[in-house]
């Protein structure tokens, strides 16, 4: 089948080239002529392992290509993903829909033989059925243009396999014109489904409402975990024990307990934030003023990092500190909300001087926190440091050596802001080391 994918930022390219990799003729779209020329180059402007290969195989094989004309894409399908950016309106909860509308008022004019969009980006609940009487209103092929709604779930780092093997596909569509979107998802996925992957037809609101739900619950299971650390502190339980035990429940389940500096990236927070604003815009605000304490504890895990580094210090003036970690998460060089960079420029706002190192983050961090002084690696932001924080969990820190780090810092002192190091092999080499929710 031809597609077009509108909006070729994270989620849009990892799409157009698996579509491609699934057997389809894809053409991805994106306003940035910067952001096209380099993906026609093969090459992925974001770090996620494996997306690069199966971009390149799908260039050359002539199933994978890329424009910024709308009108290209108008006659080269009938069938769109829109999978544009709905970014945290500035200064409020709200989501800004500014990209999907105008993707939407670009496209239906030129529309002029029948056509089904998949609206794919998280959004308010209610925006796909405005969009689908937009589209019609705007088409000139009017009444045979369907809108109907595909979220997404993968996740970053993993973002190929989620998308080539779903843990379930969600197809909404408008129940009282059903048009002809299920038979093309069907079509479109036919290869997850036919591994028995779960295929779930909804109507708009819920397909809407799942997506802004499971963010929910997965940013709700951390702040779980992350609020019984803050009682095991005052306690001296250990959190990550409590979580395993917990965990052996399959009502519970492991994942998503990993007690720490907590949530960050592109979706959680901004979504958790979307959702409390739809729900109050529908009178169903206190549906969800829970979530808002979800963001609460969230964000005291932060100030708690820097309580636990300013213990370290003694006083932040004059002090050095080493951050290790800018992404949001490990296998991603993106810092958007990161847990990491806010920490580490709280920090420096209050008078230390702060290194930070990351494997593939460096140049993001830069960009959005140019203040912050970045090395080249691990050992580097180290040295001479009075305290170390560990913030994002990738695998090279996980095997640092305690005695290689002992060597160059001027204080044995880790914060280790994930948990993913063994207290006791830093102990024994004569370190203090502070965990989060850990004696
Ligand atoms: C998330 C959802 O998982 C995905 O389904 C959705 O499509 C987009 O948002 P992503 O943002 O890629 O995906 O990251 P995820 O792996 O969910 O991690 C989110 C944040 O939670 C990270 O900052 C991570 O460090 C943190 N986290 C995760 C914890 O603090 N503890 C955990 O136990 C798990």
């Amino acid at each position: 089948m031809r597609i077009a994918v509108i909006g070729t930022g994270y989620l849009g390219t990892t799409h157009a080239a698996c579509l491609a990799e699934l057997g389809h003729e894809v053409l991805g779209l994106d306003v940035s002529a910067d952001k096209v020329a380099k993906l026609e180059s093969g090459e992925v402007p974001f770090y996620e392992p494996g997306l690069e290969r199966v971009l390149r195989r799908n260039l050359a094989a002539g199933t994978l290509r890329f424009t910024s004309d709308y009108g290209e894409a108008a006659r080269f399908a009938q069938t769109y993903f829109l999978t544009v950016g709905t970014p945290q309106k500035k200064g409020e909860y709200a989501a800004d829909l500014g990209f999907v509308d105008a993707a939407i008022d670009t496209l239906a004019p030129l529309l002029t033989s029948p056509a089904v969009i998949f609206g794919k980006s998280t959004v308010p609940v209610g925006t796909a059925a405005r969009l689908g009487t937009r589209a019609r209103a705007l088409a000139p092929a009017g009444d045979d243009v369907d809108v109907a709604w595909n979220p997404e779930f993968l996740r970053e780092g993993y973002a190929v396999n989620d998308t080539v093997h779903p843990d379930r596909i969600v197809i909404g569509v408008d129940r009282d014109r059903p048009g002809r979107a299920v038979a093309v998802a069907r079509e479109i996925y036919a290869d997850p489904i036919d591994q028995e992957i779960p295929f779930l037809v909804t109507d708009l609101a819920t397909a809407e409402l799942v997506k802004s739900s499971a963010n929910a619950f997965l940013a709700t299971k951390i702040s779980f975990i992350n609020a019984i650390a803050e009682v095991c502190e005052v306690t001296g339980a250990d959190v990550t024990v409590l979580a395993d035990a917990i965990g052996y429940d399959a009502r519970i389940g492991r994942r998503f307990l990993s007690a720490g500096a907590g949530f960050g990236g592109g979706c959680l927070p901004k979504d958790i934030r979307a959702f409390m604003a739809r729900a109050g815009e529908l009178g169903a605000n206190e549906a969800l003023t829970f979530l808002r304490e979800v963001d609460n504890i969230n964000m005291r895990r932060r100030t708690r990092l820097v309580e636990l580094a300013r213990e370290a210090c003694g006083s932040f003036l004059g002090a050095r500190v080493a951050v290790l970690g800018a992404a949001f998460k490990p296998d991603s060089d993106d810092v958007r909300d990161s847990p990491a960079l806010n920490v580490a420029g709280q920090i420096q706002l209050q008078g230390a001087a702060v290194n930070v190192y990351d494997p593939k983050a460096m140049d993001n961090s830069r960009a959005l926190f140019p203040t912050l002084s970045y090395t080249t690696s691990a050992a580097e932001a180290c040295e001479g440091a009075d305290v170390v924080l560990l913030l994002t969990e990738w695998q090279e820190f996980r095997e640092l050596e305690p005695s290689d780090l002992g060597a160059v810092v001027r204080g044995k002192w880790i914060i280790d802001g994930r948990n993913c190091l063994d207290p006791r092999q830093w102990r024994d080499s004569g370190w203090t080391y502070r965990g989060l929710g850990r004696p």
